[in-house]
């Protein structure tokens, strides 16, 4: 049974979403599913925007087959090739031998890399700024390079303003029937989704969306842009600057909010006590935007959303092995590999014996961009004891301090 929906005039969702995946990339946990979008264009020509992940592969060949409604398919624009989109673009030219492929050299590339073995006669390699007509509707192609991959383009339809816009402003979480942002709590219920989705799938790349943005804005004007369709989640017919301005934010490492989150690493509690009286410190000084994770059993994906969220971070972390804990230095790795920057951060560490983490997390956090790492750090012997209390103090004074700095 075909499940698709109307996005706009003759324009269609032909996606599909996935529940039972639990890893995206086989890295990333879902606990709420994921959509893979693609959009069918009935003009005198009839265009496929993309394709889906191999798993929804039938329930996506039967959305075309009924958007098409007996039409053959003239055309595939493949703006992203990742197999996440591209694995049934086989299936795709098995059921539509005619259809003319639409993409950038550097996909062909790739595609082949992943053995499709694409007939050149049935490709139309297309470069920056090329346009293609499929009647009424006219289309301009923008590369857009590392957004996620090297090949990624998005394709914007210049006569009704929508933006196929790749993996940008997309999401995790299943659509479950809903298909545009303005059908769910998006600010509630799906911001930490998308956040985490962009962080840890596009977050090594800020320059690169910078640059998409800007270069979107220049050819066609921001304004100009009436619906973003992604890859992935809902697409955005209304208040598109809510979106932009978070990306904005995200891919300029600029907090969106002044808050502290602390990451402790524990490993009998005692760090963790520690931990939880900083964050009863720092509310009782009218600091309540705070989050307190525990390290070894929050994936690494949330800890690095909410990094991208927050302005300010506390590591705790006990010395094992005379290091920093594995987890909190995996989750310092990751901050690495996704190019975080422009934080305020403090440090606790503890050692029964030769408390050695906390010098080795600052180097590591040195290596970040443009961080304000706090001269003020606290080093926990075992357990914190009551005389501990006024280092435990200064250090949530400190941290206050430059919260109202940064305010100010
Ligand atoms: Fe959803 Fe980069 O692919």
């Amino acid at each position: 049974m075909h499940n698709y929906r109307m996005v706009t005039d003759d324009l269609y969702w032909v996606g599909a979403d996935e529940h039972r995946l639990s890893l995206f990339e086989n890295i990333h946990p879902l606990y709420h599913g994921v959509s893979y979008n693609a959009y069918v264009l009935l003009d005198e020509k009839t265009v496929l925007f993309d394709t889906a992940d191999w798993a929804v592969g039938r329930q996506f060949i039967a959305n075309i087959k009924a958007v098409l409604d007996g039409r053959g398919l003239d055309y595939l624009v493949i703006n992203h090739v990742e197999p996440d989109h591209a694995a049934s673009i086989e299936e795709v030219l098995l059921r539509w031998p005619n259809v003319k492929i639409i993409t950038t050299p550097k996909a062909v590339t790739l595609l082949n890399q992943f053995g499709f073995a694409l007939d050149p006669e049935q490709v139309d390699t297309v470069k920056e700024g090329d346009t293609r007509c499929f009647g009424k509707h006219t289309v301009a192609f923008l590369y857009a390079p590392m957004v996620h991959w090297p090949e990624a383009m998005v394709t914007f339809d210049t006569t009704n303003g929508v933006l196929f816009s790749a993996d940008a402003f997309g999401s995790f979480r299943a659509l479950d029937g809903k298909l545009f942002a303005d059908e769910v709590d998006f600010a509630g219920e799906w911001i930490d989704d998308a956040r985490r989705y962009y962080t840890n799938i596009v977050g090594k790349y800020g320059p690169q969306v910078v640059a998409l943005l800007n270069k979107a804005d220049k050819a066609v004007g921001l304004g100009n842009i009436k619906m973003l369709c992604p890859l992935h989640g809902p697409i955005w017919r209304k208040d598109l600057g809510y979106i932009v301005d978070k990306y904005q934010h995200w891919a300029t490492y600029e907090p969106e909010e002044q808050g502290v989150m602390i990451v402790y690493a524990s490993m009998y509690g005692n760090t963790e006590a520690a931990a939880e009286v900083l964050a009863a410190k720092l509310c009782a000084r009218g600091i309540t935007n705070t989050r307190l994770y525990d390290v070894s059993s929050t994936h690494v994906s949330y800890l690095i959303s909410d990094l991208f969220k927050y302005s300010h971070l506390v590591l705790a972390s006990v010395t094992y092995n005379l290091g920093i804990f594995p987890p909190m230095h995996n989750f310092l790795a990751d901050m690495q590999a996704l190019n975080l920057q422009n934080r305020t951060a403090a440090i606790l560490c503890n050692g029964s014996w030769a408390p050695r983490a906390g010098a080795l997390m600052r180097e590591e956090l040195a290596k970040l961009k443009h961080m304000d790492i706090l001269d003020e750090e606290m080093t926990v012997t075992s357990s914190v004891q009551p005389q501990n209390e006024s280092e435990l103090d200064a250090l949530a004074d400190a941290i206050a301090a430059s919260l109202a700095k940064k305010k100010g």
